[in-house]
C-alpha cells in the first residue's frame, strides 16, 4: 500500500472546507430552530392570514411581544423564508413582511406533498430530550417513544402520503386490491403501529364499505386517531386501540385480509414479534404490506445523500434510543436494510419478501410473501 503526504496547502484546503460544511451545519441548525418557534407561536399562519404585516401587526394578531416579532420576522426575511413587502431600507417599525405562496404550500398545508414543517416539529423536541438520549448512550438504554412528545409531528410527517399515495398508488400495487377494496364486501384492514391514525383514515376515506382495525401502543397517539377519525366522519368504520402488536397472542388468529405496517417495524425492540403478529392475524389469502425507510441497501460514507443522513439523524436521535427502551431489544434503529427486514420476516414466519415497484424519496414497500 501506498500513502501520499498530504501537503501543507492540501491540508489547509481540507480545514477550510471542513470549517466551511460545519459552519453552515451549525447555521442550518439555529435556523430551523427558529423556523420551530415560529411554528409554536402560530406566526406563520398568522402571517398568510393578516397578508403583509408590520411588527406589531403580527404581533398584536399573535399575541407576542412585538419588539420580539421584529426580531424574528427580520431573521427570517434575512434568511430568505419570509418576504419583505416593499422596500427593505424602509424603518423597521413600518416594514412589512409576507409569507410567498411556496412557503405557505411547505409551512402550512398539512395535507401536501410539500409539507415540510413537521420536520421542525421534530426539531424542537431534540433540545428538552437531549441528555435522557446522552444517558442512553452511556448505559445502554433507552428513551420511550411518549417521552418525546412528537406524537403530532410524526402524524403530520407521514399524513401527506397517507392523503395522497396510499389509497391511489400504494395499495392499488397490490394485485386486485384496488378492486376487492371498492366492492360491496371488501377485505377486513388491519393496521399495527398506527400513530394518529391518517393512513386507516385515508383508506376509510376512499373506500366507504371499508373497515380498518388499527393498534398503537401509544395512548396519545390512539386519542388524537380517535379525533381525527372524528373530525373525518369515518369513527364508525376505523377502530383504534392501544396494544403492543409485539405480543402475538392478544390477536385474533386468521381475522384479516389486508395487514398493514407503515414506518414503525425499525423503531420496535421485537420487530420479529410484531411480523409475528401480523403473520397471524392475515387469512390464507391475506396480504402483507410493510413500509418502511428507504434507506440505502449498504452501508456507503459519506454521502451526499440527504435523504440517507436524514435517517441516520433520526436514528441517533429517536429511532434508536425509542427502539432500545424496551429490553431485550434487537436495536434496529431507522437504518432497517432489506436484507435485516427479510430476516427479520423470514425469523417470523414468513416465506420472503418483495420490494413493489413504488418510487418514493422516503420509503420502500415491501410485500411480505406468507
Ligand atoms: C414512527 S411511528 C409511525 C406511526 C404511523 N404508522 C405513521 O406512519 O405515522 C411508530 C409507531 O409505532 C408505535 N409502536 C411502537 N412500539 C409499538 C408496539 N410494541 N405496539 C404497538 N405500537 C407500537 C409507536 O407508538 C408509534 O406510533
Amino acid at each position: 500500500m501506498t500513502t501520499t503526504e498530504t501537503s501543507p496547502e492540501e491540508l489547509e484546503a481540507q480545514i477550510g472546507a471542513y470549517a466551511e460544511r460545519l459552519f453552515g451545519t451549525g447555521l442550518a441548525a439555529f435556523e430551523a430552530t427558529i423556523i420551530a418557534l415560529g411554528r409554536q407561536l402560530g406566526l406563520y399562519p398568522a402571517l398568510a392570514e393578516r397578508g403583509p404585516s408590520t411588527a406589531a401587526e403580527l404581533a398584536e394578531a399573535t399575541a407576542i411581544d412585538p419588539r420580539y416579532a421584529r426580531e424574528w420576522l427580520e431573521q427570517q426575511a434575512v434568511a430568505g423564508w419570509i418576504d419583505v413587502a416593499g422596500d427593505a431600507g424602509e424603518d423597521p417599525e413600518h416594514r412589512r413582511y409576507a409569507l410567498s405562496p411556496a412557503g405557505q404550500e411547505c409551512l402550512l398545508r398539512p395535507e401536501s406533498l410539500a409539507s415540510v414543517g413537521p420536520l421542525f416539529d421534530f426539531v424542537a423536541a431534540v433540545g428538552p430530550i437531549l441528555p435522557a438520549v446522552a444517558d442512553a448512550f452511556r448505559t445502554g438504554g433507552g428513551v420511550p417513544y411518549a417521552d418525546y412528545g412528537i406524537h403530532d409531528a410524526q402524524g403530520d410527517f407521514n399524513r401527506p402520503v397517507f392523503v395522497n399515495l396510499l389509497t391511489t398508488e400504494w395499495l392499488p400495487a397490490l394485485p386486485g386490491f384496488a378492486e376487492r377494496l371498492a366492492s360491496a364486501a371488501p377485505p377486513a384492514v388491519v393496521e399495527i403501529g398506527c400513530g394518529e391514525g391518517w393512513a386507516a383514515i385515508a383508506i376509510a376515506t376512499a373506500w366507504p364499505n371499508v373497515r380498518v382495525d388499527a393498534y398503537d401502543l401509544d395512548d396519545a397517539s390512539i386519542a388524537a386517531a380517535r379525533q381525527h377519525a372524528t373530525d373525518a366522519g369515518v369513527s364508525d368504520r376505523v377502530r383504534f386501540e392501544v396494544a403492543d402488536v409485539t405480543n402475538p397472542d392478544a390477536f385474533p388468529a386468521d381475522a384479516y385480509d389486508l395487514v398493514l405496517a407503515f414506518e414503525m417495524i425499525h423503531d420496535l425492540a421485537r420487530p420479529q414479534q410484531a411480523l409475528a403478529t401480523m403473520r397471524r392475524m392475515g387469512t390464507a389469502d391475506a396480504a402483507y404490506l410493510v413500509v418502511d425507510e428507504r434507506v440505502a441497501e449498504q452501508f456507503e460514507a459519506p454521502t451526499e445523500n440527504p435523504i440517507e443522513r436524514l435517517f441516520y439523524a433520526a436514528s441517533v436521535l429517536h429511532c434508536l434510543p425509542v427502539g432500545m427502551a424496551d429490553k431485550p431489544s434487537a436495536g434496529t434503529g431507522t437504518v432497517m436494510r432489506p436484507d435485516t427486514l427479510r430476516r427479520y420476516a423470514t425469523d417470523a414466519g414468513f416465506t420472503d419478501l418483495d420490494v413493489l415497484p413504488i418510487e418514493h424519496d422516503l420509503f420502500r414497500l415491501y410485500r411480505l410473501v406468507a
